[in-house]
């Protein structure tokens, strides 16, 4: 899916009258000069992720998105304009953004036309003058067109999705380079502002909490998102369509927002009904809900092969059961507030979202993960319908590809890998341990290594043995 990028200084396809100027005032100050120019170097064009490599960028860290986009359904047609303030790493004389597909109009940086060119889904670009390490710096691209699917390595698609009369962005791993410009790797979490215009009669939804919601010209609705809180590029989402929307709060006071194609509601109602209980809940047993609202987004039946845990919103296709709902709601504490380090840490979101369904059935009346976790061993997997491939395939800790990344053994062993934690542990710690991981790196990125190393410190357990044989271990682990 991602191609080769070739280094920023070659075919830039652009230069923009004032940065041609810049540039040759530049090449002036620098010739002969004895250091007074800031020299910067080309930023990475990849992170060197294990299963993603070419995914995110080096060289800066990205603080805000300001995306704000147009789209009619009746065409598929995008119109964008992102705004990313950044702060370089180092001096940058060249950075990369990850932009699949869509065609870019102009690239501004500091408010000078920059030269740009796109090789692959690497868009490189140059601003007229070199970046300061320190420096915190604004660019202005402008794209559109009609955005394409991102196909996965396992065959799922993702990314700018349309379809019924509507469309919904979803991007793990890396499909949110399909609808806007960006840093896309989990590592550099930022804040956003996403501002949806659409034709009357539709409703714009996207994360965070609605700022504003108004009749503009043209016949036109627009809605403003504000994300206040760190957030992963892939848990960016932008949904359209004819939803019925709810509103409401948990018994404790959090903000619900749910957005229901209209031919879901039906179906919906009972899971969404369960959802501030399930928040809650989850505030009981991981700690304070990360975030300013929660909600949902039911999309119609089909638009995806799978449900997202989309910040705040997680989206759901066709109408979702109360399992559904309570795993991407988990997710909010583990994957959205503390992210993976790199898409090797999958289990680390998978595992643990798993393993909250189980200790929600077995606090409701259902299976205890006890049994769950003898059944599985035994080979029988019935008491999970959804588990349908080989949970031992291989460790959780190291899937085998990226086409792997979500298979059974990453959320399943994951979870059973918690629940030997919880075996040689006991409870009180353990459940320490959940709550404890969760405020530790709240709204920040965690690593295997980071989960391994602060179990044993947070349990003064050595669970050496635990993370050998079902974290890493190749062999299928037998009864402990
Ligand atoms: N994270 C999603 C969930 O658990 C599943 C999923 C969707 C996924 N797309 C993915 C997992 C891509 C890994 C990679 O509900
Ligand atoms: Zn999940």
């Amino acid at each position: 899916m991602e191609h080769p990028a070739l280094p920023g200084r070659t075919g830039l396809t652009r230069l923009a009258a004032p940065a041609v100027a810049a540039l040759l005032s530049l090449a002036v100050l620098a010739t002969g000069c004895t250091g007074a120019t800031v020299q910067g170097r080309p930023g990475a064009s990849g992170l060197r992720d294990p299963y993603f490599p070419r995914a995110g960028n080096g060289g800066y860290q990205v603080e805000h998105y300001d995306l704000d986009l147009a789209y009619d359904p009746a065409d598929g047609l995008l119109h964008a304009t992102a705004v990313i303030t950044a702060r370089a790493e180092q001096g940058l004389s060249s950075f990369n953004l990850d932009l699949s597909g869509l065609k870019v109009e102009s690239v501004d940086v500091q408010g000078t036309g920059a030269r740009y060119n796109r090789t692959g889904n690497e868009l490189t670009v140059r601003p007229a003058k070199d970046l300061k390490k320190g420096e915190v710096f604004r660019t202005e691209i402008d794209y559109g067109g009609r955005p394409k699917p991102v196909v996965d390595p396992d065959g799922s698609k993702e990314g700018w999705i349309a379809g019924g009369d509507g469309a919904v962005a979803v991007g793990e791993p890396v499909g949110s380079m399909g609808w806007f410009p960006g840093n896309h790797h989990p590592s550099d979490k930022a804040t956003y502002d996403i501002t949806v215009t659409v034709p009357h009669g539709y409703e714009a939804v996207s994360n965070g909490e609605l700022r504003s919601r108004k009749e503009v010209a043209d016949g036109q609705t627009e809605f403003a998102w504000h994300s206040p809180e760190p957030m992963a590029s892939y848990l960016a989402t932008v949904a359209i369509g004819r939803f019925k929307v709810t509103t409401g709060r948990t018994p404790s006071g959090v903000p619900v927002y749910d957005a229901v194609a209209p031919g879901e509601a039906a179906g919906s109602e009972a899971a969404l009904g369960r959802l501030p209980q399930i928040v809650d809940w989850g505030t009981e047993k991981f700690g304070p809900y990360p975030f300013g609202s929660v909600g949902s987004i039911v999309m119609p039946a089909q638009t995806l092969t799978y449900a997202l845990e989309t910040q705040t919103k997680p989206v759901y296709s066709g109408a979702p059961d109360e399992e559904l709902v309570l795993h991407e709601l988990a997710h909010q504490w583990f994957g959205d507030s503390v992210s993976p380090k790199s898409w090797k840490d999958m289990w680390l979101n998978e595992g643990f979202a798993t393993y909250a369904e189980w200790l929600w059935s077995e606090e409701h009346g259902g299976v205890s993960a006890q049994r769950r976790f003898d059944a599985f061993l035994a080979g029988d997997t019935s008491v999970d319908p959804h588990a349908d491939g080989d949970w031992a395939a291989f460790p959780p800790a190291s899937p085998p590809g990226p086409e792997h990344i979500s298979d059974d053994p990453v959320y399943y062993r994951g979870a059973m890998v918690l629940h030997r934690i919880r075996q040689e542990v006991g409870d009180p710690a353990f459940f320490g341990l959940l709550r404890g991981w969760a405020a530790d790196h709240r709204h920040g990125n965690a690593s295997t290594a980071d989960f391994t190393a602060y179990a044993q410190r947070r349990t003064g357990h050595d669970l050496k043995k635990v993370w050998d044989v079902w974290l890493y271990g190749e062999d299928r682990p037998t009864a402990p």
